[in-house]
């Protein structure tokens, strides 16, 4: 099988949007103002949450949770679990929102086979709720809470850019083969 590389250009598009990502969570620093953190977070909701990590799970990582070799990971892989396990990233969402994390329908399937994509699923999950949780509660939280909760957000994504570009996004390269990878990359440039 001649399989794609992190060179391929789903992956550098993938990783010109963690930029974009980046530089939207930066705006939240210069966002001094309260009024000014409901548009701004619902912008970060749509760009980070439902667009970017939606189609990760939808178009990448369902087409790949099946591959035997999921499981084979890799040097910079054992960072990326063991990172996972000292964060508890989970834990720490749920004891702010007092739920569980949501469990999304197209999610269920991979979940089910507790590879290793459960990690990234988990930690989109985790982001997601946070987020949703702020935006609900925004009128009643205190400044300091926010603040607190939106730091605690930009670390689950600052963390988890780094493992995907680092780890995760070269285990799924080896796992497409070149013609899989520009078919996702077909998908993922189509507008809704
Ligand atoms: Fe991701
Ligand atoms: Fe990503």
């Amino acid at each position: 099988m001649n399989s794609a590389s992190i060179a391929h250009p789903l992956f550098q598009v993938l990783m010109e949007e963690h930029k974009k990502i980046l530089s939207k969570l930066a705006q939240i620093d210069l966002s001094p103002r309260r009024d000014q953190w409901l548009p701004l977070l619902d912008e970060i909701m749509q760009l980070i949450e439902m667009d970017h990590h939606f189609k990760e799970e939808k178009l990448l990582f369902s087409r790949i949770y099946m591959n035997p070799k999921i499981n084979a990971g890799g040097p910079m892989c054992s960072l990326f679990f063991d990172f996972h396990m000292s964060e508890k990233i989970k834990e720490q969402v749920e004891r702010i929102t007092s739920t569980p994390l949501m469990i999304e329908p197209h999610q269920e399937d991979i979940l089910k086979t507790h590879c290793p994509l459960t990690l990234p699923i988990e930690e989109h999950q985790a982001g997601k709720d946070l987020l949703k949780y702020i935006i609900k509660n925004m009128t009643h939280l205190k400044d300091k809470e926010i603040s607190q909760y939106l730091s605690l957000y930009k670390q689950i994504q600052f963390s988890h850019i780094q493992k995907e570009e680092n780890c995760l996004y070269h285990l799924c390269s080896n796992l497409l083969t070149s013609q899989e990878a520009d078919e996702i990359l077909e998908l993922w440039n189509q507008k809704e």
